[in-house]
């Protein structure tokens, strides 16, 4: 379909309840949103949701307006032009308070050029495919210990229980957190991040005021802790590769490393935990895919896990800010404007994945853009996820028998992650 004003175009998506910029289109079923995404890859060029930045005081309902990147080219391309297309101020809609990133530091996700390549570089070595393959059995023992525990303990909810512990674990293990701070930190991640993208009703920012921010400053607090005593007893974990480092002579100030911390958590746990809650969903849903893979799971491992973050694409967006005058997918851009990268809508282009919306762990190639479209962002864990994926799954398809998702998966209704609250599962044991 090619509509050509932006005037037409946006009475055509009010009727299909298309409005991206609306808090209400992200408590749609998926399906619709889904449905949307596919109107939208068939327009000529990206729209605009919300007002334009600059062109009125009153911004638009989420903050100020976007352009919305639907297509897998688009995605790619922005994401491989930083200097036009910048992360900061930040990357998240609506973009976090300035006061917070003055109390708890800026996160690299929200830096560019130098300034960018200078922080990941402190922690990127320890994400390399050769060191992680020094992990490799670290992380087989945590798949194993977590099942362990899951046939012992038989829990009722997946999410908590394995979904979450499995990479909770992982990164605590490679940050060289010490056992006795585990319990504190595991409910703050998941609070630090359960609000981004999330429209609360009055009630529940009553009940909860600050959860959020009250669960960053315990991680900040946590990592000062954490940050004497590696400097007095350094080791090789990622704790001391932090404190260690030297940028220009300077050591990272406490904020620096306030959110160094809270990052590597954040993004280690609650990505992958979604990416795996979806797994066991995908695999009920589709017996004969699971047959497939526990059949031959060497064979076949690799191509579920990546079918599974395409599918689900557990990050849904993330959001860029124009420099300078340039043109992308049909449209011309100014300085100030913004973009927001629809990672779930690339994962379904029609122009790159035959049949989009099928689960098929054999689709070969899977260039999908689940961990981003490439350039300097690009997700720093997606080896470690897979990683961590594969070891789960190889323990969930062989120790229990008929490990199943049970009804529905409770989501969250949210514009920045793809969030599993809670998954009911059930299984025999061996
Ligand atoms: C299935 C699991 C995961 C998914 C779907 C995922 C997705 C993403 C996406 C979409 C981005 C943004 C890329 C961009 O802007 O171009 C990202 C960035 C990032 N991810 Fe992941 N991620 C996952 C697992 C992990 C893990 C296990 C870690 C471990 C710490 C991690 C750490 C990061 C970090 C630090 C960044 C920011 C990189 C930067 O700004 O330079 N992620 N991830």
């Amino acid at each position: 379909m090619k509509i050509p004003t932006q005037a037409s175009t946006q009475q055509m998506l009010r009727a299909h309840n298309a409005d991206l910029a609306d808090p209400l289109f992200w408590q749609l079923p998926r399906s619709e949103r889904l449905k949307a995404f596919a109107l939208l890859r068939g327009l000529d060029a990206p729209v605009l949701f919300g007002e334009s930045p600059g062109s009125s005081r009153r911004a638009g309902r989420t903050g100020k307006g976007f352009y919305a990147l639907v297509k897998h080219a688009d995605v790619m391309e922005a994401s491989r032009q930083p200097r036009q297309f910048a992360s900061a101020p930040g990357v998240t809609t609506p973009e976090p308070a300035a006061w917070a990133k003055a109390v708890f530091g800026n996160s690299m996700v929200n830096m560019d050029g130098t300034e960018h390549a200078t922080m990941r570089r402190i922690v990127s070595r320890a994400f390399t495919p050769r060191l992680l393959a020094a992990a490799e059995e670290d992380i087989r023992d945590v798949a194993r210990r977590v099942v362990d525990e899951m046939l012992a303990e038989r829990p009722c909810d997946f999410v908590p229980s394995v979904a979450s512990r499995m990479p909770f674990e992982v990164i605590c293990n490679l940050m060289g957190i010490p056992e006795r701070y585990r319990p504190e930190i595991a409910d703050r991640v998941n609070h630090a991040s359960e609000n981004v993208g999330v429209r609360r009703g009055v009630r529940a920012r009553l009940r909860v005021p600050g959860r959020g921010l009250r669960a960053l400053a315990h991680m900040q607090l946590v990592m000062a802790k954490l940050a004497r005593e590696r400097r007095r007893h350094p080791t090789g974990d990622l704790i001391s590769a932090l404190v260690r480092a030297d940028i220009d002579g300077q050591s990272l100030s406490s904020r620096q490393l306030g959110a160094f911390f809270s990052l590597l958590l954040v993004a280690g746990v609650e990505t992958t935990r979604n990416a795996i809650a979806h797994g066991l969903t995908l695999l009920t849903e589709h017996p004969e895919q699971r047959e497939v893979l526990a059949a031959d799971f060497e064979q076949y491992a690799d191509g579920a896990v990546d079918e599974i973050v395409r599918h689900s694409t557990p990050i849904i967006q993330f959001r860029r800010t124009v420099t300078t005058e340039c043109a992308l997918g049909g449209r011309e851009f100014r300085p100030g404007e913004k973009v927001v990268l629809f990672y779930a809508s690339a994962n379904r282009d029609e122009a790159v994945f035959t049949d989009p919306d099928v689960f098929d762990i054999t689709r070969n190639p899977n260039p999908h853009l689940g961990y981003g479209g490439g350039g300097p962002h690009y997700c720093l864990g997606s080896h470690l996820a897979r990683q961590e994926m594969k070891a789960l799954f190889h323990e969930l398809l062989t120790r229990p028998r008929d490990l199943r998702a049970v009804g529905i998966p409770e989501l969250v209704d949210s514009n920045f992650d793809n969030r599993v609250r809670t998954l009911r599962f059930a299984f025999e044991p061996s």
